[in-house]
Order: structure tokens, then C-alpha cells, then sequence
């Protein structure tokens, strides 16, 4: 695909995205709170099954995790120990012309002068470290003691919880910790829709172990989180695995391999799986003076452990759902005649509404009860949705726009109009083939789920 067709395919999706009430502006209304977005009622199913299945795979199925919800207001003296405080910062620019601010690494060049890429300015000032983090204020007094931060990574509470889950779960190394939640950055240039935001989510697993297990429990993980994203629908060969050289690594990791996406804006980190050694437990040691060691009852030595971290993006990997799925083929309209069909090919575990169900008439009160009758009987089993408004085709097309796998017509069969063999039965359309089967509605409690899962 083209330059031109990546950034229409992008605009496509962002218009989607806010149409069908996927993903909007937030603080729209007042001009939007740039890099902060809002879910909505499709966005935050989709965003719940993403993270409902991640919980699953990575904590549920597993003996060695277990989870942790941590909060997001920090006290400055985890940060500093982790070095966020004095280290997590970007190079920034100003430009004098423009007065716009810039990151270092986002400067154009021109004849090798550095040059301002809103304006085309030339007089920038040199670089100057800004720190990313959101600092706030704690209890009414105003002085630097009350300061405390919004998290900027998830990870830190499990380091500095380890101990109280340690004892607790009663856990034996390898095990690991699991924590899905907001983290904030007060990043320079959010841009590519969702990709970087001030705000967004976390899904990341600490997993603890002995130092010479450390290397091979990268391996491990690599693996395991290329399968998930295969698993929920995104495709292999759009998925890339970026060895991330010594040079470029954090100093205190023997390992890093990013996991990355070929949005339509280019290939991009969608999660990065990093060996981190026992930096971060040695650092809060250090920095608290309390001991995050590990007993081994087997061998009795007292170690601190390594850990390997798969960090994901909720938001990225929404993203990267919306944009691997969006399609558009060619399907009939009312007349026959050929149309442009916009379908989101999500996987049905994914998809935010798993069934539609249609009468095929609003007006026949006979077709209205059973439909309604249908969706009492599916609605504890998944997220259906109920339509009546408009022509059958129409209604199919709305669903196959969000990604709806199945769809389920109530007719005059249905009422034992066309012969009693097929009272009771109903069409079951798959959004994909556009096949349609007639099933009995009993069986569509267990048929459905048999084909999400
Ligand atoms: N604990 C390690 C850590 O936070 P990271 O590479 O800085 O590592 C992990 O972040 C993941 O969090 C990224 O791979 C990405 O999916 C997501 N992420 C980071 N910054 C983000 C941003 N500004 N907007 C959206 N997602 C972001």
C-alpha cells in the first residue's frame, strides 16, 4: 500500500472510530484535551475484552501469576528509586519562531541545520531534559513534601509490593505478578490517534526468577505474547520482532525485544519484553532499606531475584484490533445492485457486540416477541444487540461496520408460517461468508459461543 493509501486507510478508521462511537476526542466539545481520549459504548467493550482475555491467558490459567491492582497516585520516593524521577525525560526543543515545543529526535534537517517542522524555522534552542511525568499535589498544604506523582508505568507497585504478594500467595520462583491499569506521560507530541497518549493503559506481567533462568525466560515470553496477539485476531505477518540492540537498552537489561505492529502510520512498538536483571528490586532495597530478597527453601540461599517483563499497550493493541481488522469488500444492497461493504473482521472473541438479532419486520408483533424472546434467552451467555430500524440488508451492514460476527433473523418461518419443520428456527448469518444457516433457536445458546471461542 501507498504513502497516500496508508493515510487514507488511517482516516478511515479514526472517522469510524468516532461515527460508530468506537473511540471520541475527549473533552470534545471544548475544543479536546490533546492526547486524552474517550472510550465509547463499542470502545469500552472492546477495550474490556482485550484486557478480560489478557487476564485470562496470563493470570487465570496460570499456577505461577497472580495479580495485583495498584494505585495510581505514587509516592516521589518509589520514583526516584526507579530512577523516573532524574532519568525519564525527553530532549526538548523550543522553536523562538514559532515558540512551538519539539522533541530533539522529531527535528527536520535542511542543508544539516536543524529545522523546526511546524514552520520551517531555524533559530530552536538547544536541548533541555523535560521530565514526562504528571506531578501532583497531596492534602491542602502546598509544599514540596505533598508532592506525588501519577504512575507512569504500571510496573513499579508490583517491585515495591513484592514482598507483601511474596508472602501472601505463598508463590515459588519462576513466578510472576500481574497488573492491568492507567499510567500517564506527559508526552511532548501525542499523535497517531491513540498510539502515544497522556493517558492510557497498561497490561504487565512481572515474572520473577533465578539469575540463570533469566535469558531463557525472555525466549519464553517472547513466544508466548507473539501467540496472544495471534489469538486475538491479528495477523502473523503484520507483527514484527525487533531485537533491540545492546547500545539502544536500558543499561541494567540483558535483553529486550519489542513486539511491533505495522499500523498504517508505519511499524510500531505494540509491546516491548524485557529481561531487567534485578535492577528494580535491588534500586528500591536500596532506596527503602527493606529487604525484597527470596528464600529458597530447596537449595537455602537468599538471593534477589531477576525479573522478565512483557509490557503491554491496552490502547496500541485496541488500535492495532481496529486497524488489522478494518476491511472493505463488495456486497448486495436491497436491489441486488453491487455496493462498497465496510466489515471489521474481528475476532469473535474481540468483537464488542457478538450477535445481532433481527425481526425481520418491526411492524408484525408476532416477529417483535420472538426476537425479544431470542435475546432473553442469548443475553446471559454474550453481548447481544437488538434492531428493528430499517431494511434487513442495512441492518446487517451497520453490524458488519463494528465487527458483529453473527446475526440472527427471526422470520415468518420462525412463527411456523412456512410449515411446522421449521417453527421455531431462525437464520444464523456469518459476517465474514455472508452465508446464512437455519438453526433452532434451543441450540443457539450453545452453537454461538462454540464458534467465539
Ligand atoms: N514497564 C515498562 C514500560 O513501561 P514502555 O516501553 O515504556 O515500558 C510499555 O511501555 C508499553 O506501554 C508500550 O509498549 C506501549 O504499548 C505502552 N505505552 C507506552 N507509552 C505509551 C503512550 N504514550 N501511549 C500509549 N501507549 C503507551
Amino acid at each position: 500500500m501507498s504513502g497516500k493509501e496508508n493515510a487514507q486507510r488511517m482516516e478511515k478508521i479514526v472517522s469510524l472510530c468516532k461515527r460508530r462511537g468506537f473511540i471520541f476526542q475527549s473533552s470534545e466539545i471544548y475544543g479536546g484535551l490533546n492526547g486524552v481520549w474517550d472510550y465509547g459504548p463499542l470502545g469500552v467493550e472492546l477495550k474490556n475484552n482485550l484486557k478480560q482475555y489478557w487476564w485470562q491467558v496470563m493470570v487465570r490459567e496460570r499456577d505461577d501469576v497472580v495479580g495485583l491492582d495498584g494505585a495510581i497516585l505514587t509516592h516521589p520516593a518509589v520514583l526516584k528509586a526507579s530512577g523516573h524521577v532524574d532519568t525519564f525525560t525527553d530532549p526538548m526543543v523550543d522553536c523562538r519562531t514559532c515558540k512551538a515545543r519539539l522533541r530533539a529526535d522529531q527535528l527536520a534537517e535542511k542543508n544539516g541545520a536543524r529545522q523546526c517542522p511546524n514552520c520551517g524555522g531555524k533559530d530552536l534552542t538547544e536541548a533541555r531534559p523535560f521530565n514526562l511525568m504528571f506531578q501532583t499535589q497531596m492534602g491542602a498544604s502546598a509544599d514540596p513534601a505533598s508532592i506525588a506523582y501519577l504512575r507512569p508505568e504500571t510496573a513499579q507497585s508490583i517491585f515495591v509490593q513484592f514482598k507483601n504478594v511474596l508472602d501472601v500467595s505463598r508463590k515459588k520462583l519462576p513466578f510472576g505478578i500481574a497488573q492491568i491499569g492507567k499510567a500517564f506521560r506527559n508526552e511532548i507530541n501525542p499523535r497517531n490517534f491513540t498510539f502515544r497518549s497522556r493517558e492510557f493503559e497498561q497490561m504487565e506481567l512481572e515474572y520473577f526468577c533465578r539469575p540463570e533462568q533469566g535469558m531463557d525466560l525472555l525466549a519464553y515470553w517472547l513466544k508466548e505474547r507473539i501467540r496472544f496477539y495471534e489469538e486475538i485476531g491479528i495477523s502473523r505477518k503484520r507483527l514484527h520482532v525487533l531485537d533491540v540492540p545492546e547500545k539502544e537498552r536500558a543499561f541494567y537489561s540483558k535483553g529486550t525485544f519489542d513486539i511491533e505492529y505495522e499500523f498504517p502510520f508505519g511499524r510500531q512498538e505494540l509491546e516491548g519484553v524485557a529481561y531487567r536483571t534485578d535492577y528494580d528490586l535491588q534500586q528500591h532495597i536500596k532506596a527503602s532499606g527493606k529487604p525484597l530478597d527470596y528464600f529458597d527453601e530447596e537449595t537455602k540461599e537468599r538471593f534477589v531475584p531477576h525479573v522478565v517483563e512483557p509490557s503491554a499497550g491496552v490502547d496500541r493493541t485496541v488500535l492495532a484490533l481496529i486497524c488489522d481488522a478494518y476491511d472493505e469488500d463488495s456486497a448486495p444492497d436491497e436491489k441486488g445492485k453491487m455496493e462498497t461493504r465496510i466489515v471489521i473482521r474481528f475476532h469473535p472473541r474481540m468483537a464488542p457486540i457478538k450477535c445481532a438479532i433481527f425481526p425481520l419486520l418491526r411492524n408484525k408483533e408476532a416477529l417483535v416477541a420472538k426476537a425479544r424472546e431470542v435475546q432473553a434467552l442469548l443475553r446471559p451467555h454474550m453481548n447481544v444487540f437488538y434492531d428493528e430500524g430499517g431494511a434487513i440488508g442495512r441492518r446487517y451492514r451497520r453490524q458488519d461496520e463494528i465487527g458483529t460476527p453473527f446475526g440472527v433473523t427471526i422470520d415468518f418461518e420462525t412463527l411456523g408460517e412456512k410449515g411446522e419443520g421449521l417453527r421455531d428456527t431462525v437464520t444464523l448469518r456469518d459476517r465474514d461468508s455472508m452465508k446464512q444457516e437455519r438453526v433452532a433457536i434451543k441450540d443457539l445458546p450453545q452453537l454461538i459461543p462454540s464458534k467465539i471461542r
